[in-house]
């Protein structure tokens, strides 16, 4: 990889230049508004493919945002790697809490990135991490240093819930056909800590609706008489965690794999501070599940959490109104061997049950998906684990994350295919927030990271 890693040393300015150009196309898969831009961001891609040598470039339209395809298939005797990323973004709202504008990036450095991070959104999730593969395939390519087949799949609806990428996957099996689905979707501990995500979330999202009298009142002359939407939802929300801040929904926890106390040991291992965790977030202490730790709460529990809340009068001045509606959505991060319908109805079944007679009740799921746990004792692990020992010079840690990337799951399901998660964010550069940002040292550490992984995956896969 020799050849292959000069070319990328020499080409970094070009990478940046290519990268802010793919950052400045506002493709917010979750606004209709923003249609065009998600359509013209898939068109940039495909044409950047072709440009770099990838074979097969397709834009594949789907129901909702299409799907970009390229592969580059040297040898069908050697082994072949999925790459799996996605174009679409997160809105940018709120706007005003942006130091420069979303889709203008900028560099700048932070005490953290202190050689340099590029502000935009989708900079880290994930136009700036799938971009990394992009431009690893493009030295290894230029270099001749390939050493297997590659195919690319990068979709424009995951921060929409994937809709539509099912769908393709199980109509498309043999097109997908490959020996390991690889990812960088995730984060790593620090810069000077590589690890090596393996472990996902799943995710159960719900809506409620309370509706009490037909239509708002005055809270003088009704108050104390009927019941208060938003007082009967708070007093029902608040009721879902108990003093040990374990959920109260009845069989939530039934199908949660405990793990053992040698695997809560191993986990403890991985370098944590709580105080600087603290400080970070400026908050004085940490709160989660009595009986496990930050990082256990983090990523190996279940958690329910409130995600907005809204009703009645929260305008300028006083109003005194007592509101006929009020709504709450709720998301619950599920674990192994949670199933999210499954929540998803507990959910709605206790939800139901505790609300009083003097409302009424409407629960209405969203999008879901299963959580995963990938293997460390692979071959593909290994090869991971030997390119990130190649340019970090150390060993990566192991670390299962809580947020959540609901295609994986499918891909084992309707592929057969484990994921490598080598994510290499932090989770503090503010992904989905204000700020959005991506390391200088991130983004060509991965470049130059990956190129092994493919080195040692053919190897150990031959
Ligand atoms: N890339 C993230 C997920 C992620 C980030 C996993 C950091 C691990 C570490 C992904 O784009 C995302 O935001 N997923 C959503 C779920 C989706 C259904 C909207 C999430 O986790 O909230
Ligand atoms: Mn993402
Ligand atoms: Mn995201």
């Amino acid at each position: 990889m020799e050849k292959t890693q000069l070319l990328i040393s020499q080409n970094k300015d070009r990478f940046i230049t290519e990268l802010f150009e793919l950052l400045r196309i506002p493709s917010v898969s979750a606004d209709p508004n923003y249609q065009g831009d998600v359509a013209a961001c898939a068109a940039h891609l495909a044409a950047h493919f072709q440009s770099i040598g990838l074979e097969n470039v397709e834009v594949i339209t789907t129901a909702g945002h299409p799907i970009v395809y390229a592969d580059k298939i040297i040898d069908t005797a050697l082994p072949t790697v999925l790459v799996y990323g996605h174009y679409d973004v997160q809105p940018a709202d709120p706007l005003a809490l942006w130091h420069t504008p979303a889709f203008e990036p900028v560099i700048k450095a932070t005490p953290i990135h202190p050689e340099g991070a590029i502000f935009a959104r989708g900079a880290c999730d994930d136009k700036g991490q799938f971009f990394m593969h992009i431009k690893a395939l493009e030295a290894m390519l230029q270099a001749q240093e390939l050493p297997c087949n590659v195919k690319l799949m990068i979709e424009g609806e995951e921060e929409v819930g994937s809709p539509n990428l099912a769908l393709f996957v199980s109509a498309n099996k043999q097109k997908l056909k490959a020996d390991i689905i690889l990812v960088s979707d995730t984060g790593m501990l620090a810069n000077d800590t590589p690890s090596i995500t393996t472990g996902l979330r799943g995710l159960s999202y719900v809506e409620v609706e309370l509706t009490g009298p037909n239509r708002d009142l005055h809270s003088g002359l009704y108050g104390g008489c009927v019941a208060n939407p938003i007082n009967i939802l708070t007093q029902m929300v608040a009721s879902l965690h108990d003093e040990n801040r374990r959920i109260t929904i009845p069989g939530f926890y039934d199908k949660v794999v405990e793990l053992s106390a040698a695997d809560r040991a191993e986990m403890a291992k991985a370098p944590f501070s709580e105080a600087a965790y603290c400080e970070a977030l400026d908050i004085r202490d940490t709160h989660g599940e009595k009986g496990y730790s930050t990082m256990e709460r983090g990523s190996i529990r279940p958690t329910l959490d409130v995600n907005g809340i809204w009703g009645g009068y929260t305008g300028e001045g006083a109003k005194t109104v007592i509101a006929s509606k009020v709504f709450a959505k709720i998301s619950m991060r599920l674990v192994p061997d949670q199933d999210p319908e499954e929540i998803t109805r507990l959910f709605q079944a206790h939800f139901e049950s505790i609300a009083p007679q003097s409302v009424r009740v409407k629960v209405l799921p969203h999008h879901g998906g299963q959580p995963v746990v990938t293997p460390t004792d692979s071959p593909a692990y290994a090869a991971a684990s030997l390119a990130y020992e190649t340019t970090f010079g150390k060993k990566p840690i192991p670390v299962r994350s809580g947020g959540s990337i609901p295609i994986i799951a499918m891909f084992e399901q309707e592929l057969g295919l484990k994921t490598i998660l080598m994510g290499f964010g932090l989770d503090s550069d503010a992904i989905h927030s204000p700020n959005e940002h991506f390391g200088l040292f991130n983004f060509f550490k991965g470049i130059e990271t990956i190129p092994y992984f493919f080195k040692h995956f053919s190897k150990i896969q031959a």
